[in-house]
């Protein structure tokens, strides 16, 4: 690539934006301190999808081009509006430590089986600590394709090799593309990586997960642009000390977004609560005390008031 096609660009890492020249503050988001002078290369983003695919009538577009398949843990299928949609980049978010890893691979091998690979793809981890993992949750590896691996070139050529039905890639926060002169990690080289996926996504038809971690600010770092850019966009949240865990969609290009999935997060993994009364009654029941003590207190302020009208 020549050198006229780079050019130097100030990006603020919080939200994006773009400047000529180095901000203090950002306008958009109004975070200080966020700009970091980078190098930008014409982006992956800028080139159509499929330059080869000619238009096509509506009536020839097959409903095949948006397959659902059916994720076999009922609580997650259902936030997704009925399974994963063929060629979809879903990004699931959430505080260090929520579960999104094991969410994830709980989700590759239950969509993994003798017919049907799945590549779980880890930048965080060893494989020694995955299969450690794999092995605590009981899962069982048939099918499921495990890579420790960071290069985006090279995620995307073994993704091609395999042709797998599912991709998960944990997390999109430690993929870096050689090809960009921006730092791992920094916003330019997360969007950048984000688009060269979902552009693959869509060519292949594959279906990619991608966990992402939460700001303190509660944005996804890297950050609300990601959202812009993906599919789906789904939230695991719990309270701290409590094993309860929410998933919520909170963007879904081929469904609804009123559905919530709630997990307890046991030894064995994040397992369905299939009957939320059951699991929050316990808050239930102490909401239900303060009322009635409540109710106690004032029938006794009534009782108080005739009895003084009577003594007079
Ligand atoms: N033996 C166990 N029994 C019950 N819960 C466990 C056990 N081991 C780990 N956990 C739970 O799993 C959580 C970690 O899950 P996981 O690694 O999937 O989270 P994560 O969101 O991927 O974290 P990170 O942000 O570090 O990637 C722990 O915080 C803990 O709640
Ligand atoms: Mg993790
Ligand atoms: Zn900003």
């Amino acid at each position: 690539m020549s050198k006229s096609a780079k050019k130097a660009v100030f990006v603020c890492q919080q939200c994006g934006r773009e400047a000529l020249k180095w901000l203090g503050r950002c306008p958009d988001c109004q975070q200080w301190n966020t700009f970091v002078e980078t190098v930008v290369t014409p982006a992956a983003s800028a080139r159509p999808l499929s330059p080869l695919e000619p238009p096509r009538e509506r009536s020839r577009v097959t409903l095949q081009d948006a397959d659902r398949s059916p994720l076999p843990i009922a609580e997650f299928n259902r936030v997704l509006g009925g399974g994963i949609v063929s060629g979809s980049l879903a990004l699931i978010s959430g505080d260090p430590g929520i579960g999104k890893s094991t969410l994830l691979l709980q989700a590759a091998a239950a969509m993994a089986g003798d017919k049907s690979t799945v590549i779980y793809i880890t930048g965080e981890e060893t494989l020694h600590q995955i299969k450690l993992r794999a092995e605590r949750l009981g899962l069982d590896g048939e099918g499921l394709f495990l890579l420790a691996e960071t290069d985006l070139e090279i995620i995307q050529h073994q993704i091609e090799q395999l042709s797998p039905r599912l991709v998960v890639i944990d997390s999109i926060q430690t993929v870096s593309s050689p090809e960009l002169e921006a730092a791992p990690g920094s916003i330019t080289q997360v969007r950048e990586c984000t688009l060269k996926l979902m552009r693959q996504a869509k060519l292949s038809n594959v279906p990619v997960f991608i966990a992402g971690h939460v700001t303190k600010d509660g944005s996804i770092a890297g950050p609300r642009v990601l959202e812009h850019i993906v599919d789906v966009v789904l939230y695991l949240e719990g309270e701290p000390f409590s094993a309860y865990r929410l998933l919520r969609c909170i963007k879904n290009r081929f469904g609804s977004t009123n559905e919530v999935g709630i997990f307890e997060m046991k030894e064995k993994g994040l397992i369905e609560v299939s009957n939320p009364s059951l699991a929050f009654l316990s808050q239930r029941g102490r909401d239900a005390i303060v009322q009635m003590s409540r109710l106690v207190e004032q029938f006794l302020d009534v009782l108080d008031y005739h009895f003084v009208g009577w003594a007079v």
